[in-house]
């Protein structure tokens, strides 16, 4: 399968090419190396889709924050579901 990985270049993104990589087509996505996408700016992921052409499967591994201790977190409001 041909197969998009945006965050490729990240510690999951990595992995998940990785290991698809010696059965599918792997085509690697990032913010700043490999194929160009910045995920907040809608143009820029119409321009992935445009140079990549179809492909039979997309794996978003992208994102950002701080990964932080749960016991740090803050509490949020006492709101009740
Ligand atoms: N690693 C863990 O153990 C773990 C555990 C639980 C949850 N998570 C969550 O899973 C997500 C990924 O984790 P990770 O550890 O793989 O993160 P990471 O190592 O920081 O990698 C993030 C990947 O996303 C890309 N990226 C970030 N912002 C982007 C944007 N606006 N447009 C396009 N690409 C963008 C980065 O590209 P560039 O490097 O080119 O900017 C990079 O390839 C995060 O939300 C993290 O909180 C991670």
């Amino acid at each position: 399968m041909k197969t998009l990985v945006i965050g490729a270049t990240g510690t999951i993104g990595r992995a998940v090419a990785e290991r698809l990589e010696p059965e599918h087509e792997v085509i690697r996505a990032s913010r700043n190396s490999g194929t160009r996408v910045d995920l907040e700016t809608p143009v820029s992921i119409d321009a992935l889709f445009a140079t990549v052409g179809t492909v039979d499967a997309v794996i978003c591994c992208a994102a950002g924050g701080q990964l932080t201790p749960l016991a740090s977190l803050p509490t949020t409001s006492s709101r009740s579901v």
